[in-house]
């Protein structure tokens, strides 16, 4: 017998995420998983489980619903404070995101407020967002630093994420993105010397990951080459923001490096696609913030040609994507870009979870992995996109435990 100390029941489908003959979703009809200690032990028919499993702890019955894999966020900047609602109206009279990027507006302005916040309230502010995570279905996030570009305020930021990892069961990855944009008040290549030989050492032990946005306003191709070759040498794997708002050296430059991840992505060029490919790169593509700032759809067509795999994200940042809903990022994907339901939802789980450098133990449900899962009321799990802008999950369960709002 298998012990357990936590189960789910009677999912009327239930998506592995593992693919299995003639199912890419590995759907299991009237599925059940048990876990132990938060991760998952066993996944079957129901029917199996009595027999297979000693059950000592709770049981969560779906009746019915489908069950799949808790989401995973690939590309999240959830510590910040202040609001930009003005500037997303602005930008439906016609004002363009990039020209908001200059003066005390835009990403500044955002730093402004987050360098005089109070780390309590960042943290406060943070747990807003993790909960709302939850509430959608996220049960693990990429978070980003990057609203303070200062040691003293990447370092709050840093602080933030691991107090909010003590209070949260959301999953939460670190990634330090003092490479958002040159902060005000600092010439551009005394800002460049400060993050490689101040930031970046000493945020490496906080850190999993390094990003940096390469183009315009933000850093040079051969900024971000020194930037991130630099972070490569001192342990940090990488990810970067890249040909979002016009074409770039940027993918070309994750290809390179070897970066789990290229972001963005609207104006890469096929032969970057390729080549993104070839490195094992993962796109990670950001629907809610091409959708405000009326982008050109990424190129996904050339993606698919390269088999490039496809992570969806939300993108939570206040500028450009203020939504920590992945569901509606794919129903995104799929109505204004032509990505299929399939894609979207492996792009918010298998995909994302590789680009993390957690395949097999996020995303999917199998023996070993988190015991991270969401029970929905939708038909199938590919129906997800369909229901747009509302939330259909019933329930989340993080490390085998069920999430209740606080
Ligand atoms: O991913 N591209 C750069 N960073 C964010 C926007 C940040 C902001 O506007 O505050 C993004 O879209
Ligand atoms: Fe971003």
């Amino acid at each position: 017998m298998i012990h357990a100390d936590f189960a789910v029941r009677h999912a009327g489908q239930l998506a592995t995420m593992m693919p299995s003959a003639g199912d890419p979703l590995g759907c299991i009809r009237d599925g059940a998983l048990a876990a132990h200690e938060g991760r998952v032990v066993w996944i079957g028919h129901d029917g199996e489980l009595d027999a297979q499993v000693d059950l000592d702890g709770d049981q969560l019955d779906a009746a019915g619903a489908c069950v799949i894999p808790g989401l995973v966020d690939a590309h999240t900047h959830p510590v910040f404070a202040g609001s930009r609602a003005d500037e997303f109206a602005e930008r439906l009279g016609g004002a363009e995101y990039q020209a908001q990027q200059s003066g005390e507006r835009g990403i500044v302005r955002t730093v402004q407020a987050t360098r005089q916040a109070d780390p309590a309230a960042l943290l406060a502010l943070a747990e807003a967002r993790a909960n709302r995570f939850l509430a959608n279905g996220t049960t693990t996030i990429e978070a980003k630093t990057g609203y303070g570009l200062d040691l003293p305020t990447e370092a709050k930021s840093f602080d933030v994420l691991r107090h909010l990892s003590a209070r949260t069961p959301l999953r939460i990855i670190p990634t330090f993105l003092g490479a958002h944009v040159v902060p005000p008040t600092i010439d551009r290549a005394a800002y460049v010397r400060a993050l490689m030989e101040e930031m970046l050492p000493a945020f490496k032990a906080q850190a999993v990951f390094c990003d940096a946005w390469c183009e315009k306003p933000a850093f040079t191709p051969s900024e971000t080459r020194a930037i991130l070759g630099r972070a490569k040498t001192l342990g940090y794997q990488l990810r970067i923001h890249a040909a979002q708002l016009a074409p770039g050296e940027g993918p070309e430059i994750a290809a390179e490096l070897g970066a789990r991840s290229a972001d963005h992505l609207e104006f890469a060029t096929p032969a970057q696609v390729k080549a993104l490919a070839f490195a094992g790169t993962v796109a990670v593509l950001c629907p809610a913030a091409n959708f405000t700032t009326r982008g050109p759809r990424p190129p996904i067509e050339a993606m698919r040609d390269a088999g490039l795999p496809m992570a969806i994200a939300s993108d939570l940042n206040p500028g450009t994507s203020n939504s920590e809903s992945l569901p509606h990022a794919m129903s995104l994907a799929c109505v204004a870009w032509g990505m299929t339901p399939r894609e979207s939802l492996l792009g918010a789980t298998v995909h994302a979870a590789r680009s993390l450098g957690l395949e097999g133990f996020a995303g999917c449900l199998q023996p070993g992995s988190f015991a991270d899962c969401i029970l929905l009321d939708v038909e199938t799990p590919e129906a997800i996109p369909y229901y747009v802008g509302v939330n259909r999950v019933l329930q989340t369960v993080a490390g085998g435990v069920v999430w209740r709002p606080s």
